[in-house]
């Protein structure tokens, strides 16, 4: 995902300007860039790959200035290069961008036509020579903007300087994230507070459509028809120290092993651990009478999202349905008043899960962000917010922010069972306690890390490797593979147990690893009889279950991993430290970027 970040009013921007695109890092990238204004003229550089290149050819050739804007690009269109990358320029502008721009085929004929040369293959593009060619009719860089974004279908977040005018800087927002940082004589933009909290912790974030002018001093924010509007600005509750690697290799495995801390943490908000009780917040009374849920999400959240599902069905009694975002636009809802839409996101800002929150709004149904961020979009815009406290994540690949997504579904899945009287006090209490339980079981499962690290070395070199599990336990399965694709670069695919026969298992040959997520529940019987199957066509199982469930399977062939045994409910929480840290040391054993 692209990153921006821009500072004005700095002598020293050319390095703020690296430093807010290392902390962007952490969202993925392939290029980056940045563009200065030094007496008036623009002046950029640009380079393929780690921002560590970027690094080397300012060495080589720096560039000053007290105004300037950075971006960290992930290539959609147009191939990852340096004439790819951001900042783009054309005549007196240069604009960083995130987002996409849908009419840009369209707007990049109509410039061509206009004489208007294009040097890359991106969407971005157009913007500069759009703003470009309005500035050429005289309109202010104000108005040559505005004009300009009515123009532009799509989704965009934007930053752009002008030659010429030198304590002078425009940012915009459609669709894709954006704040503006106030500072001391001086002020920034960035697409993320995570970029903006070492430099300042006072935020304004843009609305949709607005533009704001800023100087060094001040900024003033327009809608999308120039009109002035008022932005308040809030303190990010983001603390600049909390960004740092602390002893670890890489942020993933930092990430991996704060889990009992940061899950204990998150558990307080839920539960009175001490009493065990519920700490039922204000947003659930509201939602009590709620009979069917929506859950929309994207990638890892999906698949907690597919856990809750399985929760507030069993223990709840409330009919749920799990979409991917992307895929949920599609469907013709015929209820949605009466019903609660869960949108779980990490970061807050996924476009195809804001889209759906944007939906329901529109339809009036009733709205739950689960949200790790909170002050992004979702947050801002649902109805009700549960905030899920893991902190910043910075490595790519999520961990700590899929599990505490389950922490906050569970607990939500017990203050809904309270209040449907589905389950009496003492079971919910049960459930409780096995909760607050997690951190310590997951405290056991990092000791075992060793054990991670010898699967890893055993799977490095497969080309292919499944994860199977029934129950819970297959959205583990799915997990783990996302999990190893991301990082590893290794095919993998996630597969309920039950399922494999129909197909897939045509393709497990003689030593293709199948990872077996088999906790000793009720289902584990039915799992065992797929592991007889993939046995038979020589699959290497890695089998990760408990003592009980070790004691089923009796084959030597077999390799077994023994977890503490738990209560069902945080099964998936703890069968997930495997499956994160299985992918973390195959990544670091093939020698991928881990985050
Ligand atoms: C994807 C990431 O782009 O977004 C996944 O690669 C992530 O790791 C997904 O799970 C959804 O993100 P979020 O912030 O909405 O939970």
């Amino acid at each position: 995902m692209c990153g921006i970040i821009g500072v004005i009013g700095h002598n020293k921007v050319s390095s703020l300007l690296i430093e807010g695109l290392k902390r962007l890092e952490y969202r993925g990238y392939d290029s980056a860039g940045i563009a200065t204004l030094l007496n008036g003229k623009i002046d950029r550089r640009r380079s393929l790959g780690k921002i560590e290149n970027l690094k080397r050819l300012l060495k080589k050739s720096p560039i000053k200035g007290n105004v300037g804007i950075g971006h960290t690009r992930w290539a959609t269109h147009g191939i990852p290069s340096k004439t790819n990358a951001h900042p783009h320029s054309s005549g007196d502008v240069a604009v960083v961008h995130n987002g996409i721009i849908e009419n840009y085929d369209e707007l990049r004929k109509k410039l061509e036509k206009k004489k208007f040369i294009f040097e890359s293959d991106t969407d971005t593009e157009v913007i500069a020579h759009l703003i470009s060619y309005y500035l050429k009719k005289n309109l202010s860089p104000l108005k040559a903007t505005i004009t300009a974004l009515k123009k532009v279908e799509g989704a965009f977040a934007l930053g752009i300087i002008f030659s010429g005018i030198n304590n002078y800087l425009i940012c915009a927002k459609r669709g894709s994230p954006l704040a503006i940082g106030k500072g001391k004589n001086c002020n920034y933009i960035g697409s993320d507070s995570i970029a903006l909290a070492p430099l300042t912790q006072k935020l304004c974030y843009l609305n949709e459509g607005d533009i704001a002018e800023i100087t060094s001093k001040d900024f003033r924010v327009y809608n999308q028809n120039g009109k002035r509007v008022k932005r308040s600005i809030t303190t990010t509750s983001l603390a600049k120290n909390k960004i740092k690697m602390g002893g670890y290799n890489h942020f993933m495995e930092k990430e991996i092993f704060e889990q009992p801390a940061v899950i204990g943490d998150a558990l307080k908000y839920f539960i009175d651990t001490k009493k065990k009780k519920l700490l039922i917040p204000s947003f659930a009374k509201k939602i009590k009478k709620i009979k069917e849920i929506y859950i929309a999400a994207c990638g890892t959240s999906y698949h907690a999202s597919l856990i809750g599902k399985y929760w507030l069905e069993k223990y709840a009694n409330i009919k749920t349905e799990v979409d991917i975002a992307s895929e949920f636009r599609y469907r013709n809802i015929i209820n949605i008043k009466n019903s609660l839409g869960i949108f779980l996101s990490q970061s807050g800002e996924t476009a195809d899960t804001l889209a759906v929150l944007r939906y329901f709004n529109q339809q009036k149904g009733k709205t739950l962000g689960i949200i790790n961020s909170a002050e992004s979009s979702i947050a801002r815009e649902s109805n009700n917010v549960m905030e899920t406290h893991a902190g910043p994540e910075i490595g790519v690949a999520s961990t700590k922010a899929f599990t505490t997504q389950l922490v906050a579904l569970g607990a939500l899945t017990l203050f809904m069972a309270n209040f449907n009287k589905t389950m009496g006090r003492n079971e919910i209490n049960k459930l409780s306690n096995a909760l607050v339980e997690a951190p310590g079981q997951i405290s056991k499962i990092l000791k075992m890390d060793n054990i991670f690290h010898k699967i890893a070395t055993n799977i490095k070199n497969a080309k292919n490797v499944l994860y199977i599990g029934r129950g819970t336990n297959y959205p583990v399965a799915l997990e783990g593979a996302l999990k190893l694709k991301e990082i590893s670069y290794i095919h993998a695919e996630g597969y309920p147990a039950g399922e494999i026969k129909h197909g897939p298992i045509a393709l497990v040959e003689k030593g293709v690893p199948v990872i077996v997520i088999a906790p000793s529940d009720q289902l584990i019987d039915k799992t065992i009889s797929n592991v007889e199957e993939l046995l038979s066509r020589g699959a290497k199982i890695i089998f990760i279950s408990d003592k009980k469930g070790i004691k089923k399977i009796n084959n030597k062939k077999i390799t077994t991993i023994c977890l503490p045994e738990s209560h069902e409910i945080i099964s998936p929480i703890l069968y997930s430290i495997p499956v994160q840290l299985i992918a973390y040391h195959t990544a670091v054993l093939k020698g991928t970027d881990v985050d």
